[in-house]
């Protein structure tokens, strides 16, 4: 079985700061996404992954290389127009050949058992089965209608009267039965040829296309919202411990991280929060749930619920709050403390 991430697309949603970079490399709890998505795919047993890249496609082929540093064989594919995800497994028709393969949104971050999925898909091998996850706004996903025994009925995508609360996650596995189908589909209302409409041309052929109900953690980190979401759930999940140094005027509280070649100095560190090696913090006020990322400067600054990517320069006022930002371009949360976790 190969894998197909799809790390393409405009990231509008995440403008200005994706006019210069993907948000595939924007880091979660000092990750950068992709690289969640790629240590998943080993997970399953996986090696040969195709990748599909845009317009910043020359910035994720400098962040990974051949994989070989994650055990995998990468292959790089150009998609020029972000023209939907059905034209991504088009141009990759090559790479895939005729194997099975699990598709993956270099976009969505996972935690928990994809492993268990893949195994159950290759002794299926159904002509595609799609992950599903329970969601309060189905509208913003494609969404499906799932008889009893997991058979799906139907897909369709952003509804505003989705048949069901269950969306479609990022991470789907199929047959070669996909590739006739991601060619009998027009383009949406939204001018993308959608994979949702080729699942559902795969049904309406009378192909097997089943579900399962996921029961660990998922996130499309679309928006500013979605991703510092997911920095502090998985800033939750970061096993803590002190590597850098810290001097003995500051304050550290809570789960703090602090890389080996850190330095924190007169600073209050509220965990959960994560100071990436060749960091420097002085006289400022950090957590809770903040990423700093590698090479950092933050002086007399206060950093919250945000995620400041690898050389940010923050000084001074006013607070950084609800933001990712690379210190000149930012972007910021809607204001609504009621969807964010309160301080430790
Ligand atoms: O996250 C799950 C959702 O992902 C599903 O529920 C939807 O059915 C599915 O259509 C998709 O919706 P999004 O609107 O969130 O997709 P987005 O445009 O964000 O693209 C997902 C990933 O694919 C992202 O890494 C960018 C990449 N992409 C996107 C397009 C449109 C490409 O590589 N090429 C493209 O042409």
């Amino acid at each position: 079985m190969r894998a197909l991430v799809l790390a393409g697309g405009s990231g509008s949603r995440l403008h200005p700061l994706t006019s210069s970079m993907p948000k595939q490399l924007i880091p979660v709890a000092n990750e950068p996404v992709l690289l969640h998505c790629l240590r998943n795919i080993r997970a399953m047993g996986i090696r040969e992954v195709g990748i599909v890249d845009g317009r910043h496609g020359d910035q994720i082929r400098a962040a990974l290389g051949d994989g070989s540093a994650w055990d995998l064989d990468l292959t790089y594919i150009r998609q020029h127009t972000p023209a939907g995800l059905a034209d991504g497994v088009r141009l990759a028709a090559g790479f895939l050949g005729d194997e099975d393969f699990v598709l993956y949104l270099g976009d969505n971050v996972v935690v928990g058992d994809l492993a268990g999925a893949a195994d159950e898909f290759r002794s299926s091998r159904v002509a595609a089965k799609l992950l599903l996850a329970k969601v309060a706004d189905p509208s913003r996903y494609g969404v499906a209608d799932v008889g009893p025994g997991g058979a799906v009925r139907a897909v369709v995508e952003k509804s505003p009267t989705p048949p069901s609360d269950l969306a479609i996650m990022g991470v789907y596995f199929f047959t070669r039965e996909i590739h006739a189908a991601v060619h009998r589909i027009g383009p949406s209302p939204r001018g993308e040829f959608e994979i949702t409409d080729a699942i559902q041309h795969l049904i309406d052929t009378g192909a097997a296309v089943t579900a399962q109900t996921f029961t660990g953690l998922w996130k499309d980190t679309g928006t500013v919202e979605d991703m510092l979401d997911c920095n502090r759930t998985l800033l939750d999940l970061l096993r803590p411990g002190v590597a850098g140094a810290v001097d003995a005027a500051s304050a550290v509280h809570g789960d703090v991280t602090v890389e080996r070649g850190a330095r924190v100095s007169r600073s209050v560190l509220r965990g959960p929060l994560v100071v990436a090696a060749g960091a420097v913090v002085e006289d400022s006020e950090i957590g809770p749930y903040a990423a700093i990322g590698p090479d950092c400067e933050v002086r007399e600054a206060v950093v919250r619920d945000s995620i400041l990517l690898a050389g940010a320069v923050v000084r001074g006022r006013p607070p950084v709050t609800g933001q990712i930002t690379d210190g000149r371009l930012r972007v910021t949360a809607p204001a609504n403390p009621s969807a964010r976790r309160s301080p430790a």
